[in-house]
This record gives C-alpha cells, structure tokens and sequence, in this order.
C-alpha cells in the first residue's frame, strides 16, 4: 500500500530541529581516537588510487555510451552527493526539456521520486536549517516540453495503488491517476503523477521517467530521491544493476563538498568492482508493502571494547518474522541509527560499564534523547570502547568513533549518536524494522547495493 511509508526521516528530523534550536546545529568538533588516527600516511597512495579509480570509470563510460533516449539506464553514470544541514544527504537530478536541475534528499527507506512541483508548491514546517533558510527548488512544468500525466491504465499508476488501482480508476475512459497523498511519519507530501525525462550526467536521457509532481508538502526540505525496492524507484525504473556511494561525515552544513553516486546500468561493461569489499546477503523482508521496499540486512551480533564483548540481543528482534517485524535496514533517508529499545538496552549497558573514565549526565541524556551521554572536561584526548555490528557472511562493520560519539555542541556534552524511543520498556515484539542503519553511520564506508546478486557491500574508506 502505497500511502503510508513510514519513513524515518521524520525522526531524524525531530532530533535535528531539537538540538538546532539554539543557533548553529550541533557540530562534530573532533574525532581523535586510535581507531581513525592514521590518514597521514596513506595520504599519497590514496590520491594515486583515486587516479586510477576515475580512468576506470572515464574507460567505462566511453566504452558504453549512451546515445539514444531509453527508459532504463545502460551503461553507468556518477552524480555527486551532498551532505545537507537537515541531517541527510542531496543528490541533484535534472528533468524536462531543456533540464531542470532539483535538489532531492537521497533516500534508501522509500521508493517514490518527486520534485516540489509548479510555481505554486507550498511547503508547510519546511525550515529545517539556520545556515540556509527555506528556499526549495521547484520544477516549472510549463517549461518542459515533455512532461506527460500518467494515465490510469498506465502500469505506472499500478505501482502507486498496486492492487488497489481498479478501485481508483473505475471504467476503461482515459482519465489521470489519481493524485497521490504519500505520509512520511510526521511529514508528507501530495502531487500528480506524472511521466519526464531525466538526464544524468554524460549526456544520457531517460525517457518516460515517473516522478510525482508535489504541489503541497509538510515537512520536507527538498522533494526525495526514492532508491527503496518497491517498482516506482530510481533503480528499478532504471534497471540498475547496483548503485553505490561512500557519505563524506558530515557537519550539518551546507558547504559544497560531495562525494560520488555511482548508478550502474544493464549493458555496462564496467563491473564497478571495488577491492575488498565484503559482502551480506540483502532480505527479502516476508511481508508485503511497506516492509518489502527496504533493504533488509542480518545483524548477527554487535560487540565492544578490546575484548569484543557480545552483548546480549533478543534475537527475535534480529530477523523479520512472517508478519514482517524485526530485522535490520539500511537508510540513507535516517540521520542517526535507530534500535528497538530491547536492542538498544543491552547496547547502553555495555556501552556505559566499559566507559568508565568519564561522568555520565542522566539529565542531559532525558533531556536530548540521547541514551547515553558523558561531560568530558579534557577533550584533547577522547576514547570510547570499540564499536562493531555483525552481518551474516562473516562482515564486520568496525565503526570509526566519530560515527558513533559526538560532542553536541548545543548540550556542551558528548553521546552516543545512536537514538531510540525514550520509554525504556518498549513492546516484547518489535514493530516494524528493529534497526535503521541510520546514514551518520555509514559516514566513510563504501556502500554498495548490488541488486543484480541481491547483497550489500561494505568497505571501511575515508571518502572524499
Ligand atoms: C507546523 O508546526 C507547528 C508547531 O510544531 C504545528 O502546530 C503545526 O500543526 C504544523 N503544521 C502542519 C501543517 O503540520
Ligand atoms: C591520552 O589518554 C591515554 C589513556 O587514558 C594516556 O595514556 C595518554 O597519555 C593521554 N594523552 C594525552 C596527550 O593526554
């Protein structure tokens, strides 16, 4: 069912407008620990690899070319990727004709593509940064030559209403499909669907691209860019084989600096293959809509500290069960990792009985939301227990620190940047996903979603 994705971002959201009420938002001040201490060196054989990197995507790209107009991307394509003050990241898409280039929050935990639409666009609650006060982007339709309604019988409006969709286009008369009213939690965003081209970096055009056209929103910074599984999203209209990226850290600000999208088509005869990434199966989640449209991974264990003790999860909460409740997804669209309180509880624990070093402020803690946060009077020289997740096929995620504990600037203390509800005792059984593999997670790690063999990469990288 199409209307209710419960997307995270609204949480993410909430905890970026709370920290941000004193002005600048919080910002990560340093990230000195033994674990991401040791970029010096590497510095000139990284460079040297970047090198060779870019003439492997430049041979790639000149050896697939992409001259005719087609609904699916053949061959390969990069775009860069911004990390936004709201918390998530941007990737800036060009549709119509001539183009027109929108801004969209990249968002792994939904599937529909829409743009703030029309010179009327209306927005309510979308100031989500200081820094850079609301000014969206808008798509003029009245300047595309070709854009198109999508019709009713058009199995494009199928994958907005799936078996509802006789219901809402009654008869056989050619009639619009119906305006779409998508709930991202507490945002949302209302429109036409519609049919654009897109055109992507290196002069390739998709045609006959669906894209809502939102004429109202609450609570959104941009429109979204949907690369969840379900049919109406960027990789499956475009037939990808995998699409990766690696999240530069970001400093909820908006300066320019970005770091490479990478779409790979049918046809490309550029594998993408990067050295040493290791893989975890991607889950079918058992259950329909909405569950089915996110990446779903095996979190096996997650251990701390030099010794890697295990803590103790309930492992129902680890996999989906029949009715689709439980597992782990992977959310670019999310800020900070969200757990199910029965996972984020033992975490704490052992967390806070291995850092023994610094004074825990339970009012602070209450206050922000943040499970677990600590006053450190000497900031020069900060450590926290090692922090690893386990995925099934032997993939470890060893997080840099930075990923994991921030000074929050507003708070004057540092936390454990990883949230969930503040009522300690949450349901024995979970409700829908347990984990979102929130994005301040993935910062610095090579991600791969490789549909084609249905598994996720993952590669530790300091991206650029
Ligand atoms: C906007 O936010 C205010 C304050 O949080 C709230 O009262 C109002 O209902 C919101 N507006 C919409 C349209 O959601
Ligand atoms: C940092 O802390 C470690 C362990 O607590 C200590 O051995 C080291 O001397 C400290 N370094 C500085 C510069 O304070």
């Amino acid at each position: 069912m199409a209307y209710i994705f419960p997307c995270f971002l609204c949480l993410s959201f909430l905890l970026i407008l709370s920290l941000a009420s004193a002005s600048p938002p919080f910002t990560i001040t340093l990230s000195l620990s033994p674990i991401t201490h040791s970029l010096a060196s590497t510095n000139s054989r990284d460079h040297v690899s970047d090198i060779a990197k870019f003439t492997i995507q430049r041979a790639c790209h000149l050896k697939t070319p992409h001259k005719k107009p087609s609904p699916v991307l053949h061959g390969s394509a990069q775009t860069p990727l911004y990390p936004k003050s709201y918390g998530g990241y941007s990737v800036s898409l060009a549709f119509g004709t001539p183009p027109q280039k929108i801004p969209l929050v990249f968002d792994t935990g939904s599937s529909l593509m829409w743009v703030p639409c029309t010179k009327s666009y209306t927005c309510d609650n979308c100031t989500f940064s200081h820094i850079n006060p609301n000014k969206i982007a808008t798509f003029k339709l009245r300047r595309s030559a070709t854009f198109r309604i999508v019709d009713c019988r058009s199995p494009k409006c199928e994958w907005l209403y799936e078996s509802d969709v006789r219901a809402r286009c009654p008869g056989s008369r050619p009639q619009p499909c119906p305006t779409y009213l998508m709930q991202y939690g507490l945002g949302s965003t209302s429109g036409r669907p519609i049919t654009e081209n897109l055109d992507l970096p290196g002069n390739i055009v998709v045609e006959d691209f669906f894209l809502g056209c939102s004429v109202y929103s609450v609570q959104q910074p941009q429109g979204i860019a949907g690369f969840g599984r379900a049919p109406a999203s960027l990789p499956n209209q475009l037939k990808l084989r995998k699409f990766s990226y690696c999240l530069l850290s970001h400093n909820f600000d908006d300066k320019p600096k970005s770091s490479a999208l990478t779409l790979i088509g049918t046809k490309s005869s550029c594998a993408g293959r990067v050295h040493g990434v290791k893989y975890t199966p991607l889950l079918k989640n058992p259950s329909k809509s909405p569950y089915d449209e996110y990446y779903y991974i095996h979190l096996t264990k997650i251990t701390v500290g030099e010794s890697k003790t295990k803590v103790k999860l309930p492992s129902k909460f680890l996999v989906p069960s029949p009715n689709g409740n439980g597992g782990t997804i992977v959310d670019s669209g999310s800020t900070f990792t969200f757990m199910d309180p029965a996972l984020y509880g033992p975490l704490i624990k052992e967390m806070a009985a291995q850092t023994r070093n610094y004074k825990r402020v339970h009012d602070v803690e209450v206050q922000s939301g943040f499970g677990l946060c600590y006053d450190i009077l000497d900031a020069r020289n900060v450590s926290f227990p090692r922090l690893v997740f386990h995925f099934k096929g032997g993939v470890k995620m060893e997080l840099p620190v930075a990923n994991y504990f921030s000074f929050m600037t507003d708070l004057g203390v540092w936390c454990l940047t990883i949230v969930s509800p503040s009522s300690p005792a949450g349901p024995s059984v979970p409700v829908g996903p347990a984990i979102i593999l929130g994005n301040y997670q993935q910062q610095d790690f090579y991600i791969e979603y490789d549909l084609e063999h249905q598994r996720l990469g993952l590669k530790k990288q300091k991206c650029k």
